[in-house]
């Protein structure tokens, strides 16, 4: 049994938390895609990183590949909201396929701003992590070389002299601290730096890192929804391991180990951009299991962006 002062385990929930408007527009594009053709429906890597959302989508009749040639001619295909790279978008042109790109907005934006810095004739560096889909895509949007950067060191590293005019682009769902130290490394190392303000770190990533942030202070343990592979919810736990609150990531309540949350008062709970709200309320059924539960909110930025569907799936 639990040891709790009250005998029931505190769980303040943080907000925001949870699917951002690029996981919606995406997961709302399939499940359109579905109502307007007849399945199946082709999509291209994990429509979000996360199992449930897969499956669920699965179970309407969308099949996932890794690769374009894994899609038979003339096949609805939809793209994921974390961007593609150009060679993909040829492939898919060459084979005659259909595409619907639920490519999020703002990371297409990332691609454009990419595209300008390079047209000017700058170098480009792209702050992000190596394999990430998102950085895979973005690499192969770019018509150029782009220089990948993890750490400050890499950019200690990179075979680019100081006068080069350099300009930076990052991955939209970083660590807000990490990301400002590798800037501050780029403009140290480089005499003529651009890029976008301080980051491209997206609106629902800062706000979700921020409210972790804010949880981290209160909080006895934190535990992240999301899946092992979604950058932005490794990010969230990540914070609050920094913080000082030991952090965990699960994908549902079947993760959850009573010694995580043995002997703590104060539950903190959220979840990454791609996780359903229902797999956070399957973990507070796990922590039942375990003893009484008291569930608070924890107010925090209200968010109201919403991202249009693609032209395609507008009259439905
Ligand atoms: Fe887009 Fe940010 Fe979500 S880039 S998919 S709004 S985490």
């Amino acid at each position: 049994k639990l040891a709790r002062a009250n005998g029931s385990i505190q769980v303040v929930l943080v907000q925001p938390r949870g699917f951002c408007a690029g996981v919606v527009r995406a997961i709302s594009i399939v499940e359109r895609a579905l109502e307007k053709y007849d399945a199946p429906v082709f999509v291209r890597h994990e429509i979000v990183h996360n199992k449930h959302v897969v499956d669920d989508l699965k179970a309407k009749g969308a099949r996932f590949v890794d690769e374009i040639d894994e899609i038979p001619e003339g096949a609805v295909t939809i793209f994921s909201a974390h961007g593609v790279a150009k060679d993909v978008e040829i492939s898919a042109e060459e084979r005659g396929l259909p595409v619907i790109d639920a490519t999020c907005p703002l990371v297409t934006k990332v691609h454009l701003q990419g595209k300008r810095y390079l047209s000017q004739g700058r170098t480009l560096i792209l702050v992000g992590h190596a394999g990430h889909p998102e950085v895979e895509g973005t690499m192969g949007q770019i018509p150029g070389t782009v220089h990948l950067v993890q750490t400050e060191d890499d950019v200690a590293a990179l075979p680019v002299s100081r006068d080069t005019p350099v300009a930076y682009i990052t991955q939209t769902t970083l660590s807000i601290d990490d990301t400002r130290g590798i800037i501050l490394a780029i403009k140290d190392r480089f005499k003529d730096v651009i890029g976008p303000g301080t980051n491209d770190i997206c609106y629902a990533t800062q706000n979700r890192q921020m409210a972790v942030r804010e949880l981290s202070k209160i909080a006895d343990v934190i535990l992240v929804v999301g899946a092992k592979n979604s950058s932005n919810s490794n990010r969230l736990r990540e914070i609050g391991e920094e913080a000082g609150v030991p952090s965990y990531l699960l994908a549902d309540g079947s993760e959850l180990k009573p010694d995580w949350v043995r002997g703590a008062q104060i539950v903190g709970l959220t979840a990454g951009a791609s996780a359903p709200e229902g797999m956070v309320q399957d973990v507070i059924e796990a922590l039942r299991k375990l003893g009484p539960v008291d569930v608070t909110n924890l107010p925090g930025v209200e968010e109201n962006v919403e991202f249009r569907l693609p032209v395609q799936l507008h009259a439905l």
